[in-house]
């Protein structure tokens, strides 16, 4: 049985006060909550700060980014050892904001992937098509492109430290959610493609998120399919109580 992992993407959103507020509320707010794992991914800034606030709870810390390289001349980024030492356990690859907006390629995110593992970060690894290639029909050709290229080199003992997010991107902060029948079909797809590159035990493990436009009042439905194992958040983040109506609905 896969413990559902409920994660909040913050984005650009929150500064340090807001942040602190945020995570407050949302610690105040989850009580004894042990049925889920909740994951906040807050903006660099407020990192260092949110991880005092959350050390005894069960909420942990990720981010949302980062370089591939260890250190170096990288005018404005920031390393792997650099989230771990303020507390990140998590980082975030892949989105499709990475993806579109500052062109991350598959090889890129595969080169970060393979960086935040060799470090101990465990990663949130999103994948999902955009809604020209769903219309035209090709959304399993383009998630398994995503997630080979992705997981390129990377060994099945490292895969425990993965989790995978469906996220379509027609999806993402436009209101439209993937209907869960739409949702499952692609998570069972998934699970099939890690079984076949790995093994199904591997697969059977592993868990699979689904992201875009999820709130509490679509969170129950999405997180009742066999294979959602969990959500990635954006917009309904931002607010305690509907972060915390997505928690309890899972
Ligand atoms: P959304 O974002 O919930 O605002 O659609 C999800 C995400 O981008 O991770």
């Amino acid at each position: 049985m896969r413990k559902k992992v409920i994660a909040g993407n913050w984005k650009m959103n929150k500064t340090l006060n807001e942040s602190q507020e945020l995570v407050s509320k949302i610690i105040n707010g989850l009580g004894n909550d042990r049925k889920s794992d909740v994951i906040v991914c807050t903006p660099f800034t407020s990192l260092n700060e949110v991880h005092s606030l959350i050390k005894n709870t069960p909420v942990k810390l990720g981010a949302q980014n980062m370089h591939y390289e260890e250190s170096g001349a990288y005018t404005g980024e920031i390393s792997a050892d650099m989230l771990k030492s303020v507390g990140c356990e998590y980082v975030i690859l892949g989105h499709s904001e990475r993806r579109v907006i500052f062109e991350e390629s598959d090889e890129i995110i595969n080169t970060k992937l393979k960086t935040a593992i060799s470090k101990e970060l465990k990663v949130i690894f999103c994948v999902g098509e955009l809604l020209e290639q769903r219309e035209k029909g090709i959304t399993m050709e383009v998630i398994s492109d995503q997630v080979s290229k992705g997981l390129e080199g990377i060994s099945s003992k490292n895969m425990g430290e993965i989790i995978i997010a469906y996220e379509p991107v027609w999806a993402i902060g436009t209101g439209k959610t993937a209907t869960p029948q739409q949702a499952q079909e692609v998570h069972l797809f998934i699970r099939k493609l890690i079984s076949e590159k790995y093994s199904s035990s591997i697969a059977d493990n592993l868990i699979v998120q689904y992201g875009g436009s999820v709130k509490p009042d679509n969170a129950g439905e999405l997180l009742s399919q066999k294979d959602i194992d969990g959500a990635l958040v954006g917009g309904a983040c931002l607010n305690a109580d509907s972060f915390l109506g997505i928690i309890s609905s899972a």
